[in-house]
């Protein structure tokens, strides 16, 4: 399986493709592949006839304080993972090649609303990142079919609405959490957590899960149930960031007359932070 660097040399192969009437898969990703991302582009496999995986860690999303210096990178043996999962090239640009002029002048995409609040609130300027890196990989590979996984659940509604307020001709596909044994979420930040973090971190989906079952079933008043989550996350040996019960559109606050609900989590086990969510109809 090839590996390009170049957008020169990524076009030219891309030429090709257009030529044989081949249709275009896109995985985004940061690379520290797990099983998680690999479904994803089996996913991406079932849509499209060429499945292109770009492995960039996209600067303009970390902030000050975060991991983007020590955040792996482990581009041989993702390369390995990702050739057996039926993915056709791996797109592995450098941040000159992404951002010419730097990130500083380097033109940006804000998308309102469903940006604001959550990881957005806690990450101020992450999902201007996300949104402009996504876009400029559209532009690069202008897939017509792009995966991303649901465990990021607020980025994946920030990329629906980028790709539909600006007319973008890619159908994003949402694909579901890959999960370990106990319930915890596949993320490549796991790999940073002690032993005994390791324990703990189920919690998150358990409480997600716990507080899904009562709103299902009707029970109690949804901001409670959000205190209530958020505190048995602190009394497990988290540090909340957030626990919240959105509208699963909107993402703003559930009302009590919500039928689509998702439930979003960010905690921290010593400096990992970790998310998840689940959605609850009813
Ligand atoms: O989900 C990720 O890994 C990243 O946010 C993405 C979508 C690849 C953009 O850098």
């Amino acid at each position: 399986m090839r590996t390009v660097h170049s957008l020169k040399e990524l076009r030219a192969i891309l030429r090709g493709y257009r030529q044989q009437e081949k249709t275009i898969g896109l995985v985004p990703t940061m690379g520290n592949l797990h099983e998680g991302h690999i479904s994803l582009v089996r996913k991406a496999a079932e849509a499209a006839d060429i499945v292109i995986t770009s492995i960039f860690v996209n600067p303009m999303q970390f902030g000050a304080n975060e991991d983007l210096d020590t955040y792996p990178r482990t581009l041989i043996g993702d390369q390995e993972k990702l050739g057996t999962a039926g993915n056709t090239l791996v797109f592995a640009p450098s941040a000159e090649e992404v951002y010419p002029d730097g990130l500083a002048r380097h033109t940006r995409i804000v998308v309102p609303e469903v940006s604001d609040g959550h990881c957005g609130a806690s990450r101020p300027g992450h999902f201007e990142g996300v949104a402009t890196v996504v876009s400029v990989l559209f532009n690069m590979i202008q897939p017509d079919f792009a995966v991303f996984g649901e465990k990021d659940f607020q980025q994946l509604a920030v990329i629906r609405k980028m790709t539909r307020d600006l007319m973008m001709p890619v159908e994003v596909i949402g694909a579901i959490t890959i999960r370990e044994e106990d319930g915890l979420a596949k993320s490549s930040r796991n790999s940073y957590l002690s032993d005994e973090e390791r324990k703990i971190a189920p919690a998150i989906y358990q409480e997600l899960q716990s507080t899904a079952a009562k709103i299902a079933n009707g029970h109690g008043d949804l901001q409670v149930l959000a205190k209530e989550a958020g505190d048995n996350l602190r009394n497990a040996g988290l540090r909340l960031d957030y626990f919240n019960i959105a509208n699963s559109q909107t993402l703003k606050p559930a009302t009590p007359e919500d039928s689509n609900i998702t439930l979003l989590a960010a905690a921290y086990l010593g400096t990992t932070r970790l998310i998840d969510n689940i959605s609850v109809t009813r």
